[in-house]
């Protein structure tokens, strides 16, 4: 199928590789025309493993290309997938990128004289493709839904640092829509996709997103609680969730204790579906509480320090991982973020190392001393605090933290093994 790609962040350049290797013709769109150029140049312009290479394997063969020219896009393609960011607001989700593309697109809708369909990928609160994208679709392009043009709702649940898989081997595929015609040709796109497609209607759609989103967010924010109970008993919350995961209903997935969960989405997500409910006169208490736990459990990790290197005036701290998973430069919402402003508030020397996010963690920081690896970071340091599972971490043995002043190691992911002198945030 021909598809156009609105948006190529994250999501939108994952997507349009995505159905580009699956053999579709994908024009990718951004206003941004360095981005577009990268693009064009077979240069992914953030860090994700695996999507240049392929990116670059789909330009040779021809099957992708991305250009700042929206009109082009849609005229040369069926199907249009918005993927704009929809960030957090001062009052909830910011929806004016979703306002603009949707606009823009009727406008050209206005010209185009064959059937068309729009499908929202971006994430948005129940109600919008129907309160904000239909109306805005009909208005602007002056033709009504249905006739003229489809109009699906397809979330995305693509993990940073395997989006490219994710996209490929989904564990289901969401397609909102109330028209037949959509729909199947949604369901013919997606036919090669060995996974079940559950088909719902718009808000329905929009709604699974969000309580997946949430739902695992709660299991983080559970297990961290059981984690910090666990650690005053001495009790291995790890050896724990190993046994209860093991019960169907529970499953082990998302009950790793640390120092909570950052990234782009799940924050976000919780926000925006907090605000949503409160709009509608119901206080969500559990995802509050869900947010709250999470706000504090990196601090937590602070105050172990605290406990256990008494003042940390002048103190120098190693700090290993700054992204908030591995295998991504990501530092959105990272709890390293608070950790290290904590840090320095308290008056301690920073010292960080991490493979990938140090350049945009500079910009926040510019003033802490980055390391070229995590030898320089421990060389001296009075403590080391692990806060992400790079892989680079785990191969870390005990003699490597013999350079350290004094061998204090807090992990606030679980990574090391058999290293002396280490104690984890919930174990
Ligand atoms: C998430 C969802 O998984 C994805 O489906 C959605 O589309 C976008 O949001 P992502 O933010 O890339 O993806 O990362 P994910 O792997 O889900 O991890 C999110 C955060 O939770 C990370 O900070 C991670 O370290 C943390 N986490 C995860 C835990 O603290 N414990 C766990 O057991 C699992």
């Amino acid at each position: 199928m021909k598809i156009s790609v609105i948006g190529s962040g994250f999501v939108g350049l994952s997507t349009g590789v995505g159905f580009a290797k699956k053999e579709n013709d994908v024009i990718l769109v951004d206003n941004d025309r360095e981005k577009v150029n990268k693009i064009n140049d077979g240069v992914c312009p953030f860090y994700e493993p695996e999507l240049e290479d392929e990116l670059v394997e789909q330009l040779y063969l021809g099957k992708i290309k991305a250009t700042d020219d929206l009109q082009y896009a849609v005229l040369n393609s069926d199907i249009s997938f918005i993927c704009v960011p929809t960030p957090f607001g001062k009052k909830g989700i910011d929806l004016s990128y979703i306002e603009k593309v949707s606009k823009d697109l009727g406008m050209v809708l206005k010209d185009k004289n064959a059937y068309h369909i729009v499908v929202v990928k971006s994430t948005v609160v129940p109600e919008t493709t129907e309160r904000i994208v239909l109306p805005l679709l009909e208005r602007f392009s002056g033709k009504s839904f249905g006739n003229y043009f489809g109009l699906c709702v397809n979330p995305e649940f693509l993990r940073e640092g395997s989006a490219l898989n994710d996209f490929l081997n989904p564990d289901r595929i969401v397609i909102g829509g109330i028209d037949e015609k959509s729909i199947d040709a949604l369901k013919r796109l997606y036919k090669n996709f060995n996974s079940p497609i559950i088909v719902t209607d718009w808000r329905t759609a929009e709604m699974i997103k969000y309580v997946s989103n949430a739902f695992l967010a709660t299991k983080i924010s559970f297990a961290n609680e059981i984690g910090n109970i666990c650690k005053k008993l001495d009790i291995d919350t790890y050896e724990v969730m190993d046994a209860v995961g093991l019960d169907h209903r529970i499953c082990r997935e998302f009950l790793n204790a640390g120092i909570g969960f950052g990234g782009s989405c799940f924050p976000k997500d919780l926000s925006a579906l907090i605000v949503k409910s409160e709009s509608l006169r119901y206080e969500p208490k559990l995802l509050k509480e869900v947010l709250e736990i999470n706000k504090k459990q990196p601090l937590r990790m602070v105050e172990l320090l605290k406990e256990r290197l008494g003042d940390l005036k002048d103190k120098t701290v190693a700090v290993l991982g700054l992204s908030f998973k591995p295998n991504t430069s990501d530092i959105r919402d990272a709890p390293s973020l608070k950790i290290v402003d904590s840090l320095l508030k308290r008056g301690c020397k920073v010292k960080a190392y991490d493979p990938k996010a140090m350049d945009d963690f500079k910009k926040m920081f510019p003033n802490i001393t980055y390391c070229r690896n995590p030898r320089d970071a421990l060389n001296g340091s009075d403590a080391c605090l692990i806060l992400t599972e790079w892989d680079e971490f785990k191969s870390l043995r005990d003699t490597d933290f013999g350079v350290m002043k004094n061998r204090l190691i807090i992990e606030g992911r679980r990574v090391l093994k058999g290293v002396k002198g280490c104690e984890g945030i919930c174990w």
